[in-house]
Formats: C-alpha cells, sequence, structure tokens
C-alpha cells in the first residue's frame, strides 16, 4: 500500500500492475447505470488546484465521488491564495477538516512534496511543475494495455515540447517500466540536455517516427514560442507536426489533452481511428480510482471521536 503518489519513481512495476489491475476492475463500476461504490464512504478528499485544468480535476473528482468520498474543490482564484496566503498555510488550513487525501496541482516542481510533509493526509501529485504528473502516466499505460494488450517491447516515441514537459518525465519512466522502447523526438531546443539517463533514446527529426508502435504527441506550449524556442511556430508545424503524411494507418496515436489543433497534431489524426485521445480521458476516471483506493482504503477512516480545536 502507497502512503502517497508524488512520482511515478515511487513505484516498481509490480505497483505499477497491481493499480492497473485495480484500475481495470473498476471499469466495470464505470459501465454500470448506477456508477457508486462505498469503499470511500465518509471519506473526505480535497481536490487543490493552482494551476488550469479540466480532465485531471474533473476525472479525480468523478473518481472519488464514485468511491462515494466527499470532496470538496479549491482553486486557488477566488481563495484566500489571491489575498496571499501561502501554500504552507493553505494546505494546514483544508488539513484542520481531516481529509483522507488532498490532490494537489501546482506550476513549481517539488510542490507535491512539500505539501505531503505539512499535512497527515495521502498526498496524490496531479501535475508539480515540469516535474511530474504521475496519474498521467498510469492512465497512458492503461489505455495502451487495452488497446495493444502489453506495453513490453513496444516502441514509443514522445514527441514535441519535452523540455517543459511533465507528462513526458512521468510516461519515460512509467513506459520503460512497463517493458517499452521510448525515444523522445523534436527540435534540439525542446529537448532537455541528459534526458537519456532516464533510459530513452533521442531524435531530433521525425524521419523514422514510422517504426514507432505507439505516436505520443505532446502540447506544444504556444506561450513560450516567445522566448524563441523555435524559429517560429510555422516552421515548427512543418517539421514536427504529427499529420497524415507522417503517421502510419497501423500506429496508435496518444496526447495527454489540450490539444492544440494544427500545431502538434494535423486535424484528420486528431479525429482519426487509430488516435486513443477519448479513451485516456475515459481511463482517467477508472486509474484514478485505482490510486486513491491504493492510497486510502486499509488506511484507518477518520474517528467520530472529539477533533482538536482548530488554531484561531
Ligand atoms: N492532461 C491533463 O493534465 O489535462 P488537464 O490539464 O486538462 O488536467
Amino acid at each position: 500500500m502507497m502512503r502517497h503518489l508524488l512520482s511515478i519513481e515511487d513505484l516498481d512495476r509490480v505497483g505499477m500492475e497491481r493499480i492497473l489491475a485495480r484500475a481495470a476492475s473498476f471499469a466495470e463500476v464505470s459501465g454500470r447505470e448506477i456508477k457508486k461504490v462505498p469503499t470511500l464512504r465518509g471519506r473526505r478528499v480535497i481536490n487543490l488546484f493552482y494551476e488550469a485544468s479540466t480532465r485531471t480535476r474533473s476525472s479525480f473528482e468523478i473518481a472519488a465521488k464514485t468511491l462515494s468520498a466527499d470532496v470538496t474543490n479549491v482553486v486557488s482564484s477566488g481563495s484566500s491564495v489571491d489575498k496571499g496566503e501561502s501554500l504552507k498555510d493553505t494546505v494546514q488550513t483544508l488539513s484542520a477538516y481531516d481529509p483522507a487525501a488532498i490532490v494537489i496541482r501546482h506550476p513549481h516542481a517539488g510542490a507535491a512534496a512539500l505539501v505531503a510533509g505539512w499535512t497527515p493526509a495521502a498526498v496524490v501529485n496531479a501535475g508539480d511543475g515540469k516535474h511530474e504528473h504521475p496519474t498521467q502516466a498510469l492512465l497512458d499505460c492503461f489505455t495502451l494495455q487495452r488497446r495493444l494488450g502489453s506495453l513490453e517491447g513496444r516502441s514509443i516515441w514522445i514527441v514535441g515540447d519535452v523540455e517543459h514537459s511533465r507528462v513526458a518525465r512521468s510516461n519515460i519512466l512509467a513506459f520503460t517500466k512497463m517493458g517499452a522502447d521510448v525515444t523522445v523526438a523534436g527540435p534540439p531546443t525542446l529537448i532537455p540536455r541528459g534526458i537519456e539517463t532516464l533510459g530513452c533514446a533521442v531524435r531530433y527529426t521525425l524521419d523514422d517516427l514510422r517504426d514507432a508502435d505507439v505516436v505520443y504527441a505532446l502540447r506544444m506550449q504556444n506561450e513560450r514560442m516567445r522566448t524563441s524556442y523555435v524559429p517560429s511556430l510555422r516552421e515548427y508545424v512543418a517539421h514536427y507536426q504529427v499529420n497524415g503524411r507522417r503517421l502510419h494507418p497501423r500506429q496508435v496515436l496518444m496526447h495527454p489533452g489540450p490539444v492544440n489543433r494544427g500545431v502538434e497534431l494535423a486535424a484528420e489524426v486528431i479525429d482519426s481511428p487509430q488516435a486513443v485521445i477519448g479513451q485516456q480521458v475515459a481511463a482517467g476516471v477508472v486509474v484514478r480510482m485505482a490510486v486513491l483506493y491504493e492510497c486510502l482504503a486499509g488506511r484507518s477512516a477518520p474517528q467520530p471521536a472529539l477533533s482538536a480545536p482548530v488554531p484561531a
């Protein structure tokens, strides 16, 4: 049993396979008309988001509610963070509600690990800066297992803005642990130096993209293009866009979302049957149910005794 999920580095292959198997068992619940099991009844889960999110926040909320937990969403905008409250004070304030888990997304690498030191709750990293997004990696492994049967020996190319991508880092670690051969590809300015130490190969062109069984495109961070990581977006599209010309129909196409249509992916491949982007989103619910289960089930539920007074 895990106490927190902060990084894919916290998991070995056995632990990952246990979570993925549990997610598969929860898929049956997601298929029912009444999508509810009592596993976490009476437990509190707080989603604490300091960055924008559609998929991760909604799927953690649905996952916790499907497990019958009581969920509270706190977003930094409109909270007392706007008045200058620190992350530590915010976490300690929310911990007074005795949550079983805090799910945290934050723009700074290492924020989730800091939060784990400030609260007795289990902490799940929902993305911390450029560092990691471990539940994204797990849901991507789940999606690929469903599509391909196994990741063992599969060639997976992660294409695009690796430099700014927490998804790339978590997925290199997760895919290689599951036995895949991972290659990252993109312009040299968007591939971090030394990334090979994570166990992947590096390419600076898409000339051999057809060697891949799976093409995993990353979001092109348009807002960062002003800082000249590539000469222009048009130049980037010409050399690195995954489109119908570069993608073979036998290849599986993935993207974590949100997609910049017409930038990293052409419309014809986003809407093709080889794209599993919708399946990735759906997998987010059952995989996050499995992660909450892994962190919380078996841990003692809140005691009905008097709670400690809240400091003024
Ligand atoms: N993939 C992902 O993390 O999407 P959101 O930013 O919408 O949560």
